[in-house]
């Protein structure tokens, strides 16, 4: 009898393969038959429903460390409904945001915005991002949903389209107040993601370290921030610079 079968040779083929691991659905970073988000998105109360900025983006912006947008380009990281690529276009930003939920992409280009903004569906683990590189990437609440593997093409992806000297932020759940515990074999193993991953700073650091830390924080408002902000007790952000 002739068996056929994938005999793994190549980075991409292992990801695949422990992509297939995942298999009730629990993995909401990647094309399925059904799109998870869309049960989010179309609840009108949702918290990602708001059109308000992360309250750390708005921080990093005042206090400097986010330069004036002029010409400079951002790119939002599964932006879902687009409420931060669309502050980043306000602050002169030439703004895209790409997300892998056509839904989501159709009800952000719905949404006014003001200043120069994209939106692009696609998945940013397994395409190329043209347009590039850019000033600033930003990504609220994705990186946190990917299973453990997938943080291989989420940094290869970082490294595609972020500028050297170009500035990466992320927020994600923080550990002890949201998300999944479970160390990353353990999750592989029971093939499920519990809805998304704990981080700590120091996760994200290490994660992240090649890229120089610059600052990291819960998601609150600062004392004298009159502009109304997005903030939950059970996020938290970091900011990092790539080396030149
Ligand atoms: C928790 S939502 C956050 C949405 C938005 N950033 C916000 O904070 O309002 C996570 C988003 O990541 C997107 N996403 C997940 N995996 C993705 C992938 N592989 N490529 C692009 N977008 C992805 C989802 O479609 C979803 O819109």
């Amino acid at each position: 009898m002739v068996k056929s079968a994938v005999r793994i040779a190549t980075l991409d083929q292992l990801l695949d393969a422990l992509d297939g691991l995942f298999v009730d659905g629990s993995d909401w970073t990647r094309r399925e038959q059904e799109d998870p988000w869309v049960r989010i998105f179309s609840q009108d109360n949702h918290p990602l429903n708001s059109n308000l900025p992360d309250a750390n983006l708005v921080s990093w912006f005042r206090q400097g460390f986010l330069p004036e947008g002029g010409a400079r380009m951002a790119l939002d990281l599964g932006c879902g409904l687009g409420r931060n690529t669309r502050w980043l276009a306000r602050q002169g930003y030439q703004a895209t945001g790409i997300d892998l939920s056509a839904y989501a992409i159709n009800q952000a280009r719905g949404r006014s915005s003001g200043g120069a903004v994209t939106f692009r569906e696609g998945d940013v683990l397994r395409e190329h991002i043209s347009g590039g590189p850019f000033d600033v990437v930003y990504d609220s609440g994705c990186f946190h949903h990917l299973p453990p593997h997938r943080r291989l093409s989420y940094l290869q992806t970082l490294e595609n389209v972020l500028k050297p000297g170009g500035l990466f932020g992320i927020c994600t759940f923080a550990w002890g107040q949201m998300g999944s515990e479970e160390d990353d074999v353990t999750l592989l193993r029971q093939g499920h993601l519990e809805g998304g991953i704990a981080y700590t700073m120091d996760d994200l650091r290490q994660v992240f370290s090649s890229l120089e830390f610059i600052e990291g924080d819960v998601l609150q408002i600062e004392s004298g921030q009159t502009e109304e902000v997005f903030h939950m007790p059970f996020l938290h952000a970091a900011l990092f610079r790539r080396h030149q």
